[in-house]
């Protein structure tokens, strides 16, 4: 049993999904979930995490449950191989959330960077919603309901794996060995840890208006793409280019493959004879980003003609995420029923205690 190997990670559904999820985690669960190197995998839609800064938009929300579902079809997350499901489905996570709290103290909340930086982010300034403020708690009791031995995530999750492994390894030391430290599974390419937005900036996010969606057209990544920051200083085709933050070339190192060059540019031989030529002049911003553009079609066009055929069967979806919620619900009672028998709290099903209470009182 504790030898099994098991995946789990989730997204909070507040949009749809874009392509820095896709290099970030989406692509690497599919080869994990094929791979057949592990016993499980669970995936789950953010839900009642998302709320936890949405609460007045659950319209928001629930809208973004079904986007999200439908991007993990398109990109071949299979239900038949992972457990795809919807986090508020499963209250046992909000149990097991209650008794971490005790194990986690709030200068330590306070600590963590990601949470810092969110709460930076959206402006709360003392205004936290208690909820946003502890979801690394909940994100732990996520990932330990399941058991769960790697989680696949990018690297802004780091903070909350580090804080749900302190919390198992506290939990086992005063309950006995109940619960699983997980670890994190990092993208290995330094250009998919981080994808920054066609505009340049770190990150893609929705309210800056710089993200490709998985679901945007051909026209919408065609546009996108010609569009994208270079280098503000390359003028000129004659110019000398720089790589460093051009971002056309960070989705290059993200994205392209040897074979492509003999696909869509064969006057090069590889990204490092393109970038030594941009580097040192003659070669322009047009004829890389059509480059770029011709890559990211022929990776996204499979996933959008995947998705097109799913939105024909929107109950399907639905039915697909009542079942893996069913199937989810079921360990995650099993654990909560180990850790409920850990911290004593078992009551009416252990036996042993009534007769113990019993002789105590010396009824016998
Ligand atoms: N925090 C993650 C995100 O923002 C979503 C998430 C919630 C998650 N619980 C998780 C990811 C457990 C991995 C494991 O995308």
């Amino acid at each position: 049993m504790g030898k099994e190997k098991i995946i789990l990670t989730g997204d909070r559904p507040t949009g749809r999904l874009h392509i820095g999820h896709y290099v970030g985690s989406l692509k690497r669960r599919v080869e994990l979930q094929n791979s057949g190197l592990y016993d499980k995998t669970f995936i789950f839609i953010a839900d009642a995490q998302a709320l936890t800064d949405n609460i007045e938009n659950p319209e928001k929300v629930r809208q973004n449950v079904i986007e999200v579902a439908l991007d993990y079809m398109a990109v071949g997350l299979d239900p038949t191989k992972s457990t795809i499901f919807i986090q508020s489905q499963i209250p046992e996570l909000c149990e097991l959330t209650f008794y971490y709290m005790d194990l986690v103290t709030v200068s330590r909340l306070q600590r963590n960077p990601t949470v810092k930086t969110e709460i930076q982010m959206r402006n709360f300034e003392t205004s936290i919603p208690v909820g946003f403020f502890t979801y690394p708690i909940s994100q732990a009791a996520d990932i330990t309901a399941f058991k769960a031995t790697t989680v696949p995530v990018g690297e802004d999750q780091e903070p909350m794996i580090e804080q749900t492994r302190e919390i198992v390894r506290r939990f086992n030391h005063i309950y006995g060995d109940t619960l699983v430290e997980p670890e994190i599974l990092l993208p290995d390419n330094a250009a998919c840890l981080r994808l920054p937005g066609t505009d340049g900036k770190a990150k893609m996010s929705k309210s800056l208006g710089n993200c490709i969606y998985l679901s945007d057209t051909a026209d919408e990544v065609e546009k996108k793409v010609k569009s994208m920051y270079t280098d503000p200083t390359h003028l000129k085709v004659s110019d000398p280019g720089k790589l460093e933050g051009n971002t056309v070339f960070t989705y290059l190192d993200a994205f392209c493959k040897p074979e492509h060059f003999g696909r869509y540019l064969p006057d090069y031989p590889d990204l490092n004879e393109l970038k030594a030529h941009y580097t040192r002049g003659g070669l322009g911003d047009m004829k890389v980003k059509k480059f770029l553009a011709a890559i990211m079609q022929e990776e996204l066009t499979p996933i959008r003609e995947r998705r097109k055929e799913f939105e024909k069967d929107i109950p399907a979806i639905y039915e697909m995420l009542r079942k893996g919620c069913e199937t989810a619900r079921a360990t995650a009672t099993a654990t909560l029923d180990e850790v409920r028998k850990a911290m004593k709290i078992n009551y009416f099903d252990d036996a042993e205690l009534i007769a113990e209470q019993v002789k105590r009182f010396g009824q016998d």
